[in-house]
């Protein structure tokens, strides 16, 4: 022991002149001369970059004293030294037993502190408590002249919860508590991720899988590991690594014993392993005749599958089932139930101490759109209700928190008041696959909020969907939230840096659903970003203005996102909700006669609202009192209905509050307050929402000089993509509107654009014009397409000299790279590729809301008589399409 505290002074001496030189550096960033280093965005939010104010940790001790062997115990002391080397100064190490000549932060369990005669002999100042499993005490304890602070786990995992814990608060500079305890909310706090062994993602927007590659589990599975740091920095504790939609090799052998490799990289994070598994594998796998869930045959098989996986994987942590959904096979093919599946499977994992999650996302995709009482929202209610209380007591209910799917709003589904004896984990979407597919910012923590606090009065009492999934209001000992995360291969994880925001808050809203979105994002952005206010501040701003501006410039007053359904669900196209057998209606009546909304009133609708209870029910039932912001999820309305005037986002009217709170929903007033219609509000809705969009540039720009430029770079081409593809989307959704009501705007903007002039209009060479198919997805419905070069356009400017806008409407195949050039009376004035960072989902050469596209060339003085040029030259895979030229007076410049 001499030795270890000899050479532990002598690196104290060390640790002591990296803090002068820390301190030094800081000084020189307090007067605005910050070195800011390129920054990859791969370490996430835990960069550990330094505090600015490094003196307030003066007394952190610099000795960890681990007290047991666990893995996560080992992970939590390499994750202190590294976080608090980075942080505060030297390079703090890790001594087996603590002595009471050091200052340390002591890890251990309350066991571990018992069993330890150092610390029984030299902490007197510390009582081990009684915690829950997963749950941490983090504690300041003076032992005479030393500082110690000691992190009890309930479990190892506890003790890696609690030294996050501890090195986040030092990376937000915040004041340390001196004794905290946090207990997570509930058992279930897992990701999802919808991998293919081929090495695809689906609904995945950052590259190819990290865990899979041509048909098997990745060689190099580092990328694997840095998750599952990221993934218990936030105490997710459960993952499920391969697609709901099943691969049916998953359950073979050969593949099980690849799967364990996956799980040995999780371990240390206190993460445990799941597979999805296909209903039909003791068929597929098993060769089988059957699969049916009650013939003792296939009972056998999932038994001998789950002993074979427990051998090779101890800490397995269960299946995820996708069945009878979107084409899956499932236990309707015999006749079947949930029940007679889901128990099926669970009955040999509970021996090991594994759970099934079985998804409520069952549906049928072929209904009738004629038949006005089907619909799809009512499914998961009626097809799990019968079943309620009859599951074992491992098999957990997955519910996607909306009825229909991931949405841009939706009402909380009425499954999650409904299945009172079954434990439930609420699914939510971090892909953003509805939400602008990591193209746009969109910080959702507000949207799961919303719901989490959406009071459903089951037996009117007061009942908080967070109450309701983590088992407290039917007293359930399990429950929880899952994610659908989908990271990928690319460097920053999930593409958009701000995506990152919503994969933090998913993991601390899952540990205790009672954080504020502003909190959770505040945490992220101070240790993604910035500890400086000037920086933190306009991103909490833009982040916190983005679901609502999302849900204005795309689906408003609960119709859904109206992005094209049967393509890759990125761009506008309204046109697709309605028709076909997916059930995502919107059921849009053209004409002065007509109206748009689903009813699913009992009185005269699809009787969903009778799914919720009473209290709630007559809520949404009566128009008196059904929220805006859900009004046409639950009726049929005229074109020219007039609002209740509570959406709170709507600055137009009188209520107007602010951003959206969770008791929106439970302003019971009858009185109208507006006089705003339905479609008039669809239109201003589009316009408001682009331009807060358009805004969150001007904001990104604010904090150029005060991070690092790489990522500076990348948000600011992402923002300024989102703010074009923001007004394409007001553009097509408001003339699709405009022309299925027939109602003008009153204010005269939509279909109206100054300056513009359509692409196939205009005098040229090489292009011919071509029908766009959604019409409403180009200005005129048309465009002028080029197939070989050269190819050109002409205008001559008539207005007055000034300084202008040049707006290029364009198709922007992918992938491929078209290349444009600009000229004014000849000489280039800007160019482009046509290389836009669409999702790379899958290619599309079509010309439609997912391809369209905008340029714009700012500050550029015409005066009258110029000749404004655009020429285009195809690549093989992206032949240019124009849609227009608009040539408009530059805000900035006048
Ligand atoms: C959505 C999504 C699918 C996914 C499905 C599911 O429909 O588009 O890709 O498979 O949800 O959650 O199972």
């Amino acid at each position: 022991m001499a030795a270890v505290l000899q050479e532990s002074f002598a690196s104290r001496q060390h640790r002591n002149l990296g803090f002068i030189a820390r301190a030094l550096l800081c000084l020189a960033c307090l007067a605005g001369v910050a070195p800011l280093h390129a920054e990859t965005g791969a370490q996430a939010w835990l960069r550990y970059a330094p505090p600015p104010d490094p003196p307030r940790y003066r007394d952190m001790p610099h000795e960890i004293v681990r007290l047991g062997h666990a893995p996560e115990e080992q992970a939590a002391a390499e994750e202190l030294e590294t976080g608090l080397g980075r942080m505060i100064a030297g390079a703090p190490e890790t001594l087996p037993a603590f002595h009471r000549d050091i200052d340390a932060i002591v890890l251990g369990t309350a066991d571990e502190m018992r069993r330890s005669e150092s610390m029984q002999r030299h902490l007197h100042g510390y009582q081990p408590v009684p915690l829950a499993p997963d749950a941490f005490r983090i504690t300041h304890v003076r032992n005479r002249a030393r500082q110690c602070w000691v992190i009890q786990g309930g479990s190892p995992r506890g003790v890696l919860y609690g030294a996050f814990r501890l090195l986040q608060w030092i990376a937000q500079d915040r004041q340390l508590p001196t004794d905290t305890t946090e207990t997570p909310a509930s058992t279930i706090r897992w990701v999802d991720e919808w991998d293919n062994l081929d090495g695809s993602v689906e609904r995945g927007y950052a590259g190819p899988s990290i865990f899979f590659d041509h048909g098997h589990v990745r060689g190099d599975l580092s990328r694997v590991h840095d998750y599952a740091r990221m993934l218990a920095s936030v105490g997710i504790n459960g993952i499920t690594v391969n697609n709901v939609n099943s691969d049916l090799r998953t359950l073979q052998p050969e593949m099980l014993e690849e799967f364990a490799r996956i799980a040995d990289s999780l371990r240390p994070y206190g993460i445990r392993m799941a597979l999805s598994v296909d209903l039909s594998s003791p068929q597929v796998v098993g060769g089988l005749p059957t699969f049916d869930p009650v013939d003792p045959r296939v009972i056998a098989w999932w038994q001998a599958k789950v002993d074979e996986i427990y051998k090779l994987i101890p800490d397995f942590a269960g299946f995820t089932v996708k069945a009878d959904s979107e084409g899956r096979p499932g236990p309707h093919q015999y006749g079947r139930s949930p029940l007679d599946a889901a128990n099926a499977l669970a009955k040999p994992l509970q021996a090991h101490g594994g759970v099934v999650l079985y998804r409520g996302f069952v549906y049928n995709n072929h209904l009738d759109f004629h038949d006005l009482k089907a619909d799809r929202a009512r499914a998961g209610y009626d097809n799990f209700r019968a079943y309620d209380g009859k599951f074992l007591p491992n098999v957990i209910i997955q519910v996607k928190h909306g009825p229909i799917d991931f949405q841009v709003r939706e009402p909380v589904s009425p499954l999650i008041a409904t299945l009172r004896h079954t434990p439930q984990a609420m699914e939510v979407q971090i892909t953003q696959e509805y939400l602008g597919q990591q193209r746009h910012m969109v910080y959702i923590a507000p949207m799961w909020s919303w719901v989490l606090d959406t009071d459903m009065r089951v037996d009117n009492q007061p009942s908080p969907v967070r109450d309701i999934i983590t088992g407290k209001t039917f007293y359930q000992a399990q429950g929880g939230m899952v994610g659908v995360a989908n990271v990928g291969m690319e460097t920053n994880w999930l593409h958009h840096p701000m995506a990152l925001a919503n994969l933090y808050s998913f993991g601390r809203l899952a540990w205790n659903p009672t954080l504020t979105p502003e909190s959770t994002l505040d945490e992220w952005t101070r240790m993604t970003w910035s500890n400086d206010g000037r920086v933190y501040e306009p991103i909490e701003q833009m982040n916190l203005a983005s679901w609502h501006a999302y849900e204005q410039y795309t689906g408003p007053l609960g119709l859904g996102t109206l992005t094209d359904i049967l393509g890759t669900h990125f761009g506008p196209g309204p046109e697709s909700a309605d028709g076909n057998g997916w059930g995502q209606w919107i059921r849009a009546v053209p004409g002065p006669h007509g109206g748009i909304g689903m009813d699913r009133t009992v009185a005269t609708g699809t009787g969903y609202i009778g799914q919720y209870p009473p209290e709630l029910a007559a809520k949404y039932e009566s128009l008196k009192t059904c929220p805006d912001d859900l009004l046409l999820f639950m009726h049929h309305v005229p074109w020219t209905y007039k609002l209740r005037g509570d959406d709170p986002g709507d600055k137009t009217t009188p209520s107007a509050k602010g951003a959206p709170t969770a008791n929106d929903a439970d302003d019971e007033s009858e009185a109208k307050t507006s006089t705003k219609t339905v479609i008039q509000h669809i239109y201003d809705a589009h316009y408001a929402g682009a331009a807060t969009a358009a805004a969150f540039v001007d904001q990104w720009e604010s904090v150029k000089s005060l991070i690092d430029e790489p990522r500076y770079n990348e948000v600011h081409a992402l923002l300024v993509f989102q703010a074009r593809h923001a007004e394409i989307w007001r553009d097509a959704i408001n003339d699709w509107f405009a022309r299925e009501s027939g109602v003008p705007d009153a204010l005269g903007f939509v279909g109206h654009h100054t300056g513009r002039e359509e692409a196939e209009s205009l005098p040229g060479t090489g292009f011919h014009t071509v029908d766009v198919s959604s019409w409403e997805t180009a200005s005129g419905g048309k465009a002028a397409v080029c197939n070989a070069a050269p190819c050109e356009l002409h205008t001559t400017f008539r207005g007055a000299a000034n300084p202008y806008r040049i707006q290029v409407g364009y198709f922007d195949r992918h992938p491929g790279a078209a290349q444009y050039r600009l000229l004014v009376n000849g000489t280039e004035v800007a160019n482009w590729t046509a290389d836009d960072m669409l999702p790379p989902d899958r290619p599309d050469d079509r010309l439609n809301g997912h391809t369209a596209t905008r340029f714009v060339a700012e500050g550029i003085r015409l005066k009258p008589g110029d000749t404004i040029s655009l020429e285009a030259t195809p690549d093989d895979k992206d032949l240019p399409a124009v849609d227009f030229l608009e040539i408009t007076r530059d805000p900035r410049w006048n």
